[in-house]
């Protein structure tokens, strides 16, 4: 497996984050954690994810944008190229000592995406994708699961915490997959699932409002991965929707039309 000199970038960021984390989750009890709403937290960890980061990627390419959670957008003067970064997917897992959580880098290119990177420091899963080039888990080459029925698969899901109003909207999408597959998953870091999707450990996934670093890397490493990824309506993401929903080609078409049913009326 060949990486371009810009995949090799975001990955040495990625590794390097993953390693500041790694070391604060070992200690984690010690870490200042703010709150930015209700069930809503940052801490230490995410911001020192984010400057190592952040100094990595304009170290080698200064003229890029910048899109990252934990900091002020840097709009950059090459108005081409923009980095979109998650330090720490999955905060509140960290925050309890749960070991999925991950860094997502995500590379664009005229608003499309052109690479991605997902990296898990407590599994050492490194996930990459480069626009018509494939996606890899470490070396290996990825392909979506290949089931066709929804009754045989397993599902993952984000699910609204605290703070959110769509509660009651996601009890009636949950209610509709559950009566149509094997399983629903929830694990709690978006980038992850969707890198699950590109693997075949999930055979699709459903959330809606999130951010565009939550989905920019998963969403090409599902698509180099040979799946299907996009808004609730089949429309190409845009990644500002906050939507995304993703699998084989007949899973993403069959989860699309369940995510979609009305509210039963008894
Ligand atoms: C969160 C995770 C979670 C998803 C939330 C995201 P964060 O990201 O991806 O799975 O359900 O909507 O905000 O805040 O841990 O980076
Ligand atoms: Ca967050
Ligand atoms: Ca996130
Ligand atoms: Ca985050």
């Amino acid at each position: 497996m060949a990486r371009s000199a810009l995949l090799n970038v975001m990955v040495q960021a990625a590794l390097k984050a993953g390693k500041s984390l790694a070391r604060d989750f070992g200690e984690v009890q010690n870490l200042q954690v703010s709150v930015k709403g209700p069930g809503d937290y940052v801490s230490q960890a995410d911001r020192k994810a984010e400057k190592i980061i952040r100094d990595e990627l304009l170290k080698a390419r200064p003229t890029y944008g910048f899109l990252g959670e934990e900091s002020e957008e840097i709009k950059g003067t090459d108005g081409a190229h923009r980095w979109i970064v998650d330090p720490l997917d999955g905060t509140t897992n960290f925050l309890h000592g749960i070991p999925q959580f991950a860094v997502s880098i995500a590379l664009e290119r005229n608003g499309e995406v052109v690479a991605g990177v997902v990296f898990n420091p407590a599994t050492d899963e490194l996930y990459t994708a480069e626009r018509g080039s494939g996606a890899f888990m470490n070396d290996r080459r990825l392909r979506v699961a290949a089931r066709k029925v929804l009754s045989d698969c397993v599902i993952g899901c984000g699910m609204p915490h605290l703070g959110r109003g769509n509660h009651g909207k996601f009890l009636v999408e949950l209610r509709h997959v559950m009566g149509e597959v094997s399983g629903v998953r929830r694990l709690g870091a978006a980038a992850l699932d969707l890198a699950y999707v590109a693997a075949g450990r999930f055979d699709g996934f459903w959330e809606n409002n999130l951010s565009a670093w939550d989905i920019a890397a998963g969403m090409i490493l599902i698509r180099e991965a040979g799946g299907f990824a996009s808004e609730w309506d089949g429309g190409a993401n845009s990644l500002e929707s906050g939507e995304i929903v993703a699998g084989n080609e007949h899973i993403h078409k069959a989860l699309m039309e369940v995510i979609k049913r009305p509210i039963p009326t008894k």
